[in-house]
């Protein structure tokens, strides 16, 4: 039985304030929601903030990106031991606007994934492929690649810890939702190869998010796919009631 994982990834949205204000609203919706994981992934700027709103919860912190190297001249850039000093457990690697907007590669996106298994951070690695991708009919071609220059270059105690999250590119912020069948074929081409690369069990052990225009009006449609493992919200976890409404999906 995989436990499901419902990340809320804040962007570059919130002041620390504004941090404690959202957890004071949310915490009591969520008080009894002990039937999956929640981490909420706030900027750098508020991670203290936010482990401290959620010091007593089940609330888990993450980041939104990590550095490869623990430290050195690496400007602007964050490191493992400086977000778990933090207090936050989780990180998102990978993700799309980090892809398109500030030159990740697969490379680089394996060595932040080898850096938070490094510091004991929880990876959220994320894939998806690009509109124009899906439109040529490339999704699973570009699923595979992402695979296999990223995430097939871990072992299988270190593939044992990372949670995956599919995020079609062309689903991000735009309220273009993909349809839960849309997802759960994606996630299934996402599941046969892990099974193949780490074997069947750490296959089927592997949470796969779905992420893009997560709202609290598709959620449970979403959750009810028995390949969808969790969510990763964007713009709807940013609202203490909307993001616990898909919590309790
Ligand atoms: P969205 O973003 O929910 O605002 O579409 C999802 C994401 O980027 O993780």
């Amino acid at each position: 039985m995989r436990k499901p994982v419902i990340a809320g990834n804040w962007k570059m949205y919130k002041t620390p304030a504004e941090t404690a204000g959202f957890f004071e609203k949310f915490r009591p919706l969520v008080a009894q929601s002990s039937h999956c994981e929640i981490v909420i992934c706030p900027p750098f700027t508020n991670l203290a903030a936010a482990v401290e709103a959620a010091n007593g919860t089940a609330i888990a912190i993450g980041a939104q990106n990590i550095a490869w190297a623990k430290e050195g001249a690496f400007t602007g850039e964050i490191s493992g031991p400086m977000i778990c000093a933090a207090g936050a457990t989780y990180t998102i690697v990978g993700h799309s606007e980090r892809r398109q907007y500030f030159g990740e590669t697969e490379e680089t996106v394996l060595q932040r994934t080898l850096a938070a298994l490094e510091f004991g951070l929880q990876p959220i690695v994320c894939v998806g492929e690009r509109l124009e991708e899906r439109q040529d009919g490339r999704t699973e071609e570009v699923l595979l690649r992402q695979f296999h220059h990223g995430i097939a270059g871990l072992n299988g105690e270190q593939f044992a810890q990372i949670v995956i999250a599919y995020e079609p590119v062309w689903a991000i912020g735009t309220g273009m939702t993909a349809t839960p069948e849309i997802a759960a074929e994606a996630h299934r081409v996402i599941r046969e190869q892990a099974r193949a690369r780490f074997g069947h069990e750490a296959g089927d052990a592997l949470r796969i998010l779905y992420g893009g225009s997560v709202k609290p009006e598709n959620a449970s449609s979403l959750m009810a796919q028995a390949e969808i493992d969790g969510t990763l919200v964007g713009g709807a976890s940013l609202d203490p009631v909307g993001f616990a409404a898909i919590v309790n999906y």
